[in-house]
């Protein structure tokens, strides 16, 4: 078994990929953290002193690596499924859920996490919310090529696991 969440920053792929990789009594892999061991910088480090084309080459790597692992729960970072043919990858090697959640939610999430998020750094609650519209409108292609989709915010992980048993 082998799944990988996909969705907006702050849609909640790691909390629930913890959950259910527990439930399953399988790994769970937080994937901007295994790029952050990999290289040695953290995800802003990174995104600032190697720019966002060198990040999406170190994500893709990253996957084509995780992609061989079996029983293991994936959180992928957000803009992961929309990079080279990344979602094709994921939908061949694994199942694939995306979280598809209210926008609103989105934005409130993103404005009190503690998480630093270079995309979306030091923008206004106003700038942010027409950020999340834009990026979304271009990311929904890619998101949509899910094989599962959850809408629900605090779908319990039971009902998440019969859907994609
Ligand atoms: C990004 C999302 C982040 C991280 C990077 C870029 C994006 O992951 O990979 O900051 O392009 O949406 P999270 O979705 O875990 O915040």
């Amino acid at each position: 078994m082998k799944i990988y969440l996909i969705g907006y920053m702050g849609c909640g792929k790691s909390t629930l990929g913890r959950k259910l990789a527990n439930k399953l009594n399988i790994p769970f892999v937080d994937m901007d953290h295994y790029i952050e061991e990999r290289n040695y910088k953290t995800v802003p480090q990174i995104f600032a002193e190697d720019g966002e084309e060198a990040f999406r080459l170190k994500e893709q790597k990253a996957l084509h690596e995780l992609s061989e692992f079996t029983n293991v729960v994936i959180a992928t970072g957000g803009g992961a499924p929309c990079f080279f043919d990344n979602m094709e990858l994921m939908n061949k090697s694994g199942k694939t859920i995306y979280l598809n959640i209210d926008p609103k939610i989105l934005a409130y999430r993103l404005m009190h996490s503690k998480t630093e998020r270079p995309l979306i750094k030091g923008k206004s609650k106003e700038e942010l919310i027409s950020f999340i519209d834009e990026t979304l409108k271009k990311r929904n292609e890619f998101y949509s090529q899910a094989q599962y989709e959850v809408t629900e915010p605090d779908l319990p992980v039971e009902e998440i696991l019969e859907i994609i048993q």
